[in-house]
């Protein structure tokens, strides 16, 4: 790289897939009653627009780590933005159900690819000692696009501006950030790591010298790579994924189930249909708990970009199990024996809580650790199958939590019990089988776990 790229630069754009992520999962909960009115469809069909993005992003998620292990991160960030661009304009001039549901897919595809590229090619470029906060960006773009999301539904409702309605404005507003990605991509460095593997050790080096601005440490971390890379006795093939990193992809698929059946996506997509329904709220003020929890989940995500280097990743995901599960059962308790006429307030405190539990926590390092435990050569194929997991968890909260709301007569205790015992369950999980990541370099966390695989 001739001209050496700003960090702040990199990081920032190279996270941006993230920002697409949360806004294009973020504004369907808004947009979905309007476009149900537009389109006179009934629930069922209202639910499959706003699940058909996450069936595309399983088979995005999926299908783009092979490919990235082939062809570079960098050329399939380009490829994903351009399906935003598609997907983002597709779904904004949709004229019916079915246009709408190939554009939602479209749209997965580029989320579900984003969120298995962006892990690992932040993960690649970070210098050990800030990688955990380097790649919390990643998560911090997630939720300021939440965040965007629900400001430019608040924003756009009502407002039929140049004739166009509402609803086609807030799907619109996507195409901004996916421009941007798609600068970013044309102007980003390829990963490192990926340019090493490839044999191309002088363009590795030179984009390891623009981060790192330190000779001796740009030569020591290439080494490193180009060590460990020829140490490979093995191929990248799916069967050394269950065989030497056999431990890598249980911790991954482990740690991505959880992270959604902790039920998070109950609150991100559904809050607002919890208040009006479970606390009799107007619709207008339910529209503003959600903004509030947007709130507070993008601002205790910035504590976590802080403070993510300076604790180990299993005590922060442990934590973030213990506050969750306690505020959850806490919520349940209240609104099964309590006053439930009372219960609103306290219910919305103990969200909040909840929310911040995660978002210091699970919800960062989830996508943090993708990225860091694959050992090089299946690095691509383990996030996308990690990443995949990820989604059917989200595929199944999102289908069933207004189902189980209604089987529990619209008491939120119930399903809240469920994702409580959920976010117990976790912690022996991550004492048993999740791999302490900080600190250690790529490269030793793929020896630590080459040499366990081998005992
Ligand atoms: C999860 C998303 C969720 C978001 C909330 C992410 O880490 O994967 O499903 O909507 O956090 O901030």
């Amino acid at each position: 790289m001739k001209h050496r790229l700003n960090t702040t630069f990199i990081f920032v754009f190279g996270a941006l897939g993230g920002m697409l992520f949360g806004f294009d999962t973020g504004i369907i909960s808004g947009a979905s009653p309007l476009i149900e009115k537009d389109f006179h469809l009934g629930a069922a069909q209202t639910g499959f627009i706003t699940s058909s993005v996450l069936i595309g992003s399983m088979i995005g998620a999926l299908v783009i780590g092979g490919l990235s292990d082939k062809y570079g991160r960098r050329k399939l960030l380009i490829v994903s933005a351009i399906l935003f661009l598609l997907g983002s304009g597709l779904s904004a001039t949709a004229i019916g159900f079915l246009p709408m549901v190939l554009a939602r897919i479209l749209l997965g595809l580029a989320v579900g690819a984003a969120s298995a590229l962006t892990p690992a090619y932040l993960a690649e470029l970070a210098p050990k000692e800030r990688r955990g906060s380097l790649s919390t960006l990643f998560q911090l773009m997630v939720t300021f696009g939440i965040l965007l999301a629900y400001v430019s539904n608040l924003a756009f409702l009502n407002h039929n501006l140049l004739g166009f309605r509402d609803w086609r404005w807030m799907l619109a507003s996507a195409l901004i950030p996916s421009a941007l990605l798609l600068i970013g991509g044309i102007l980003l460095p390829e990963s490192p790591r990926y340019l090493a593997k490839l044999g191309h050790t002088e363009e590795a080096y030179q984009v390891l010298l623009a981060i790192q601005k330190d000779d001796a440490a740009a030569s020591q971390e290439l080494n490193d790579i180009t060590r460990v890379a020829s140490e490979e006795s093995h191929t990248g093939s799916a069967t050394e994924l269950f065989t030497v990193a056999r431990p890598a992809i249980i911790a991954a698929i482990g740690i991505m189930l959880f992270q959604q059946l902790v039920g998070i996506n109950s609150v991100i997509y559904f809050l607002p249909q919890v208040f009006i329904k479970g606390f009799g709220f107007p619709e207008d003020q339910a529209i503003w708990v959600s903004v509030g929890i947007g709130i507070v989940n993008f601002a205790s995500t910035i504590i976590a970009t802080i403070y993510m280097d300076r604790f180990a990743r299993k005590t922060v995901l442990i934590f973030g199990s213990v506050v969750m599960a306690v505020s959850l059962f806490v919520l349940a308790a209240i609104n099964f024996f309590g006053d439930v006429s009372h219960a609103a307030i306290p219910t919305m405190v103990l969200i909040g809580i909840y929310i911040l539990g995660f978002a210091v926590s699970w919800g960062p390092l989830a996508w943090v650790m993708i990225g860091e435990i694959f050992p090089l050569s299946v690095r691509g194929i383990g996030t996308s199958i990690g990443s995949a997991a990820n989604w059917i968890g989200n595929f199944i909260v999102s289908q069933f939590f207004l189902m189980l709301l209604a089987a529990f007569h619209n008491n939120v205790g119930g399903p809240f019990a469920i994702f409580a015992v959920f976010a117990l369950l976790s912690i022996p999980f991550v004492i048993r089988f999740v791999p302490e990541t900080k600190g250690h370099s790529l490269e030793e966390i793929e020896e630590e776990l080459t040499a366990h695989a081998r005992k």
